[in-house]
């Protein structure tokens, strides 16, 4: 059985009750962290940033996995290491030199990811998927958490999984954005190796069965 990773996306949480909801991810049947920096420049939204980060890092017990939508990343690469990131993706529209960027990633112990835009081919990533841990692939623009999935989103996966396939290499495809117990399976079927949700989980009545239950439906 293909053990399908989860991915609950911290924007989605109460910040009023932000340590209540890190111990319920600690808790749960979630794998990952998934923690997105905006900074009102590449994307129409600022989310948060460096204290929070730091509060994350002092209670979260599992891999914490940032995405950062933010112009010129390589200023901070040192910091989120630092912050306790330890797959830390870079917007491939936001990398001029994106072979160096992942080179800065590696060479401060963290696991490199690149995230795709909807409008952008996975094929840009042929010639760099072996430096590439994880593939973020947008299935909203990026921004904003509660939009509805863009259908194309399968085709994608399928084609990057082809790609990877191809290439021999080990890289993880991520799905991110709105991700539900509708998509979910066909989104494994595709190729998907790890889901992002944010709102379908935190908004749910129960988030841990909802993480259980997602879990339990992604896992072929
Ligand atoms: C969107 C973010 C997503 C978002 C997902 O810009 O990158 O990670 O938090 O939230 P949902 O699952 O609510 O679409
Ligand atoms: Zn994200």
């Amino acid at each position: 059985m293909k053990n399908t990773l989860i991915a609950p996306s911290v924007l989605a949480a109460d910040f009023g009750n932000l340590q209540r909801d890190l111990e319920m991810i600690n808790n749960s049947n979630a794998d990952w962290f998934h923690v997105d920096i905006m900074d009102g420049v590449f994307v129409p939204n600022i989310s948060f940033g460096m204290p929070v980060l730091e509060t994350i890092q002092k209670h979260a017990k599992k891999t914490i996995d940032v995405h950062l939508m933010i112009v010129d990343p390589d200023r901070y690469i040192k910091t989120f290491a630092s912050l306790g990131a330890n797959v830390l993706s870079v917007h491939y529209e936001a990398c001029t030199h994106l072979h160096r960027t992942l080179q800065a990633i590696k060479a401060e112990g963290m696991k490199t990811g690149v995230a795709l835009n909807p409008h952008t081919s996975v094929t840009v990533l042929e010639d760099i998927i072996n430096d590439i841990d994880v593939v973020c692939i947008m299935s909203v623009n990026p921004g904003f958490g509660g939009q509805s999935f863009i259908e194309s989103t399968y085709k994608k996966v399928r084609q990057l999984k082809e790609i990877i396939s191809r290439n021999k290499a080990e890289t993880l495809i991520e799905v991110d954005g709105g991700v539900t117990d509708k998509n979910a399976k066909q989104l494994v079927e595709a190729g998907a190796d790890v889901l992002v949700a944010g709102n379908f989980v935190f908004k749910s009545a129960n988030p841990t069965e909802t993480i259980a239950d997602l879990k339990k439906t992604a896992s072929l």
